[in-house]
Parts: structure tokens; C-alpha cells; sequence
């Protein structure tokens, strides 16, 4: 980067769940704007649902869109990374960096909301870590769980109700507590772990208060009003549960 050239910016960038009609009019602004985009695949081969989301609204024509390899694997707060995860992260931020440094703004598009489970808040972290005067902006996204809670016509919270949002890959004595404790659960990640959420549910009685949403505003999107019906299914990875003890039965 010459002396007089600014920096790029670095913009997160939440595409809703996936109706495109669900993105915000600054996430299309913004990734309109932006001569590069970053997007993860999981897998060598894979498909970035983020991309694909924001593609459907934005042509990809006369950008670079930089598909780079990010390992998703668990990740827990307060213990060490991955090495693997931890070495992709930085070279993403390579990446990112010479883009940035050439002046170029750089959009990272990223599934509902960037604040929740997202991907592109370690890619910050690391820039900010190795380049603590980064310029990045939020553009805040539609979360799957809005989107969810709108289709199956249900509140998320209302009055004193006090809601939690798990990343269902916790162990079952948590989950049993979070379950059994809180007025309202949203689980997400829930496509692999159905039989054992589904025999917590039933252990607690709780079966009858949840709804299973998969692909929620997409092709083949399915409700499952009856969970159980869910169990040993092959769930799309796009598979969000709202659980909810409380009506309005009573109220007015
Ligand atoms: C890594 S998290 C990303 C959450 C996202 N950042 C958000 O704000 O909703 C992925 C999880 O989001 C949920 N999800 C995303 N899109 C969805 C959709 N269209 N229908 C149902 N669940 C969805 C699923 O629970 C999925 O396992």
C-alpha cells in the first residue's frame, strides 16, 4: 500500500437465510459495491450457501469472488483452536489482507446473521488481531431463527419469557438443563442430532411444544409440526428447532 492510498474495507455481510427477498437493501448495496468477495467452502469441493444466496441477488460479473477453505470443525470459546482451523483462518486473512491493502473493500457474505455462528467473526478477529486498525463494518442480516418464527407464525420471546439460542452439538446434560430451565429454545444445527434432542424432549415433555423448520423460504422447505417425524431422517444442514412452553392461552 502506497503512503496516499487508503486502506480497503473489510464488510460482514448477513444474506438472511436464504429467501433472497430476505436480504437487506444495505447487504445488496454493499456487496453491489464491493470489487471483491470472500465466502467460505467447507469442503474442497463444496458450495458456499452465503454465495450462492447473494449471487441470486447481485451479479458476480466484474468481481473477484475468492472461495477459501475454512475448516468447520467445533470450536470452543476459552480453549486453543484447531491448529488446522487456526492456519486456514490465517490464510484467509493473507487473503484479505493483500485485497485490503491495494485499497480494495472486501464483502464477506454470510448465512442470516453475521453475529450468530458465523464464520466471518474469527476471519475479523485474526485481521483485527494481526492488523489491530482494520476498517470493517457490520451490515446486519436477517437470522434464521426470524425467519423461522415467521413461517411457523410463532413468537421467539414475549412478556417475561426468556429465550436461548443453542448450537445443538452440546452435550446432552447441558442441553437437558438449557431445555428444561428457559420459556423458549431455538436449536440450531439440529440436522444430525434429532434422535437424541427428540428422546430429551420426550424425557421432559416437551415434544409437543417444539416445531422443526428445515429449509425455512427455500425449495423443499419442510415443517415438522410432529417432531418425532423428524427422527432418522436425512435433515438438510439448513435445520433450525423453535421450542416454546408458553402461549397467549389465558392472556386475553
Ligand atoms: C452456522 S449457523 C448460521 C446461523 C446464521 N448466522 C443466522 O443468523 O441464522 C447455521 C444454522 O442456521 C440455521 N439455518 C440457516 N438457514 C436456515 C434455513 N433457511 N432454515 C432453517 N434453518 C436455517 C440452521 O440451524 C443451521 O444449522
Amino acid at each position: 500500500m502506497t503512503t496516499t492510498q487508503q486502506q480497503g474495507r473489510l464488510y460482514l455481510v448477513g444474506v438472511g437465510p436464504g429467501d433472497p427477498e430476505l436480504m437487506t437493501c444495505k447487504a445488496v448495496r454493499v456487496l453491489e459495491d464491493a470489487p471483491v468477495w470472500i465466502t467460505p467452502k467447507a469442503r474442497k469441493n463444496g458450495n458456499s450457501s452465503a454465495l450462492q444466496i447473494a449471487a441470486a441477488q447481485v451479479g458476480l460479473e466484474g468481481r473477484e469472488v475468492l472461495e477459501l477453505r475454512f475448516a468447520m470443525k467445533k470450536i470452543r470459546l476459552g480453549e486453543q483452536a484447531d491448529p488446522e482451523v487456526s492456519r486456514l483462518w490465517q490464510e484467509a486473512a493473507d487473503a484479505v489482507l493483500v485485497r485490503l491493502d491495494r485499497g480494495q473493500d472486501v464483502a464477506f457474505p454470510t448465512l442470516g446473521d453475521p453475529a450468530l455462528y458465523s464464520t466471518a467473526f474469527y476471519l475479523l478477529a485474526t485481521l483485527q488481531e494481526r492488523r489491530p486498525g482494520i476498517r470493517a463494518t457490520i451490515v446486519p442480516g436477517i437470522t434464521a431463527m426470524a425467519a423461522c418464527s415467521a413461517r411457523v407464525g410463532q413468537p421467539l420471546g414475549l412478556g417475561d419469557d426468556v429465550v436461548t439460542i443453542v448450537p445443538a452439538a452440546f452435550d446432552d446434560e447441558r442441553l437437558r438443563q438449557i431445555l428444561a430451565t428457559f420459556d423458549a429454545v431455538v436449536l440450531m444445527k439440529v440436522h444430525r442430532r434429532m434422535a437424541r434432542i427428540v428422546a430429551l424432549l420426550d424425557e421432559l415433555g416437551l415434544t409437543d411444544t417444539a416445531v422443526l423448520i428445515e429449509r425455512c423460504g427455500l425449495d423443499d422447505q419442510r415443517i415438522y409440526t410432529d417432531v418425532r417425524q423428524a427422527v432418522g431422517q436425512e435433515l438438510h444442514y439448513f435445520s433450525t428447532m423453535l421450542v416454546r412452553k408458553k402461549s397467549l392461552e389465558g392472556l386475553l
